[in-house]
């Protein structure tokens, strides 16, 4: 089994800017007003505006290279891949199965649907749903009549990792390869140490943060240079 894990980095080549580089995602919004509860609570519209935009921008980017050489690793193996993007361009490239642990720009939920114990399942409203265009606001839910937000993680906010299903795999995995991620926001970032003891390990960035790369081969660079060629090298080894 493979596991690919990626962030911002891996969709950088098709347009859409990474959140801390220079002209990032953040640049001209403070991510307390745009990303976080307290934001949301205190001004709806910015926040759907901010989301709005993001829906759009991506609704236009089409798949790169990488993405590309992803699919086609998950054509020939048993791939898992875990993304940090809220966009679907892997999705768009023909990867099935996508664990978006932030989130997917393309889904609403109720604001009332929290990541909480059942016991407090009588306070929280489930309902989630594809979208073709993004929340507007004033759009409420049709289960419980509260406002609609995006389906993504805001900081401060529980990060679905799906403990269960990494341990279940965590013995499996025979390469793991990170890919444009600085690797700073966690949980997210844990699935390092996580599969630490992967035998075939790749990090593939242009700027790695060499904090976290023990035991890694890294590949200085950008994605679309090294994933296609890691990919073709990988169905020759492991055929
Ligand atoms: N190919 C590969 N990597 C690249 C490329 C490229 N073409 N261009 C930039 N990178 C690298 C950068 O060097 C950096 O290490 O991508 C990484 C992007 O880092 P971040 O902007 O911090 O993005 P990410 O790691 O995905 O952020 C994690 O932070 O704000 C939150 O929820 C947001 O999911 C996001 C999380």
């Amino acid at each position: 089994m493979i596991v690919v894990f990626s962030g911002a980095g891996l969709s950088a080549e098709s347009g859409i800017p990474t959140f801390r580089g220079a002209g990032g995602l953040w640049e001209g919004y403070k991510i307390e007003e745009v990303a976080t509860p307290l934001g949301w609570m205190q001004n709806q519209k910015l926040v759907l505006d901010f989301y709005t935009q993001g829906f759009e921008k991506m609704q236009q980017c089409q798949p790169n290279a990488a993405h590309f050489a992803i699919a086609e690793l998950a054509n020939h193996f048993n791939v898992v891949c875990i993304t940090q993007n809220i966009d679907t361009l892997l999705e768009k490239a023909g990867v099935k199965d996508v664990w978006h642990i932030h989130g997917r720009i393309d889904h609403e939920k109720c604001e009332w649907h929290f990541d909480i114990p059942p016991m407090y399942a009588q306070w929280q409203c489930n309902y989630k749903a594809q979208i073709n265009k993004p929340v507007q606001w004033g759009d409420l839910c049709p289960k419980c009549g509260k406002h609609l937000r995006p389906d993504v993680v805001w900081f401060g906010e529980a990060v679905d990792m799906r403990v269960d299903d990494l341990y279940k795999i965590q013995s499996q995995v025979e390469v793991f390869i990170v890919v444009g991620t600085s690797a700073q926001v966690y949980p997210a970032a844990n699935l390092l140490k996580f599969f630490q003891a992967v035998p075939t390990k790749y990090f593939i960035d242009p700027n790695p943060n060499y904090e976290v790369l023990d035991g890694f081969n890294v590949l200085e660079g950008k994605a679309t240079e090294y994933l296609p060629a890691l990919v073709e090298s990988l169905k020759e080894e492991l055929a």
